[in-house]
């Protein structure tokens, strides 16, 4: 069978690109694949080396997770900082990534400017931890946003690595993968780039229905088209990004073609989108909040977790060192 794993950090509250680029494809697949889905706390240290308080924030992304449809019983839930042979694993194929690549990475350059004073190792090696996550269960399909397809690049280049070196055919090559589409970026209310958690610029699961009308309301636009099938500048194509993925084929229509005559109002087309955008949440929001007050549901659903991810993990462990020829001495 394949197997499925995805991952996301636990600095801050899940928005609509966490759940349109990876949550919702998750929740769709545990059925039909074995998923692994965990909170990345210990990658989280690269840029909050001193988490305010880990316990609140790894409830918070556990309650959102399960919020949206992730069923503990079929799927393995589970904390990074709670499978230590993911770090073992992590220092092996270290020893299989070159420091010229992980230079050149796309994410490592986003960081070194935007925190120039702590360019850390964790930082340049993140796509190591990240492919050690994926590893450590031999996943096949990895449902991620746009943003990580260069990890999932990197990936596939250290378990090839791995396998050519040992002369296996141990490791999977695995695949980001969206539902049968190309991998999603959603972007930010505030014209451009991607919509982040550092980035202020975010529509939050947990947002109630009045914030998110606010936000969509104050969202960048221009003063309207002046000519006919005119080509949308960068922050109304955003705006219909989002309305194709929240509102129906119709309204995404109806709101196209205005644009192509000049008839839009950006009014009506925002309270669309907001209204769309609650519809969505709305069901998602009262799940988060039954989570938040049931501790002890977390509780089970982590050390179930747990339990069935360690043995995952160290089965692979034992077999890598084996393959090495890393035996008891
Ligand atoms: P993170 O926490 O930044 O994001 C979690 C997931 O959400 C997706 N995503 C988006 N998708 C579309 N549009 C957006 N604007 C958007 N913003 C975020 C991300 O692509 C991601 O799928 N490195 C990962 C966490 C991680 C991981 C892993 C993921 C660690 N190990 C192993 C998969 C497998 C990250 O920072 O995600």
């Amino acid at each position: 069978m394949e197997i499925v794993l995805s991952g996301i950090r636990s600095t801050g509250r899940l928005h609509l690109g966490n759940y349109y680029g990876a949550v919702r494809n998750f929740v769709k697949m545990q059925h039909d694949y074995q998923c692994y889905f965990f909170i990345a706390d210990y990658h989280s240290l690269t840029t909050h080396p001193k988490p305010d308080d880990w316990k609140a924030n790894v409830k918070q992304v556990l309650c959102e997770y399960l919020a949206c449809g992730i069923d503990p019983e079929i799927a393995t839930v589970y904390i990074q900082s709670d499978v230590p042979e993911t770090f073992e694993l992590y220092l092996i194929l270290n020893m299989l990534a070159y420091k010229g690549e992980l230079e050149r990475t796309t994410s490592f350059k986003d960081k070194v400017r935007q925190q120039p004073d702590n360019v850390n190792a964790g930082l340049l090696t993140y796509p190591v931890l990240m492919a050690a996550d994926i590893l450590i269960h031999k996943a096949n399909k990895v449902p991620v946003g746009k943003d990580q397809e260069q990890h999932l690049e990197m990936t596939r280049n250290f378990a090839s690595r791995f396998n050519n070196l040992y002369g296996v055919d141990y490791f999977p090559l695995p695949t980001a993968f969206n539902f049968g589409k190309n991998l999603i970026k959603i972007p930010g209310l505030d014209g451009s780039g991607k919509m982040g958690k550092s980035e202020g610029n975010g529509i939050y699961l947990s947002d109630d229905a009045k914030t998110v009308e606010k936000k969509v309301m104050r969202a960048v636009t221009d003063t309207g088209p002046t000519e006919k099938n005119q080509k949308m500048p960068e922050p109304i194509q955003n705006l219909f990004t989002i309305l194709e993925v929240v509102s129906s084929p119709d309204t995404v229509e109806h709101f196209r073609k205005q644009y192509a005559d000049c008839t839009i109002r950006y009014g009506e087309l925002k309270k669309q989108l907001a209204a769309d955008i609650n519809r969505a949440l709305e069901p998602i929001r009262e799940r988060i909040s039954y989570y938040m007050n049931n501790e002890e549901v977390i509780r089970k659903v982590v050390n179930l977790g747990r339990e069935k991810a360690r043995a995952s993990a160290a089965k692979t462990l034992r077999e890598v060192r084996e393959i090495i020829g890393i035996r008891p001495f």
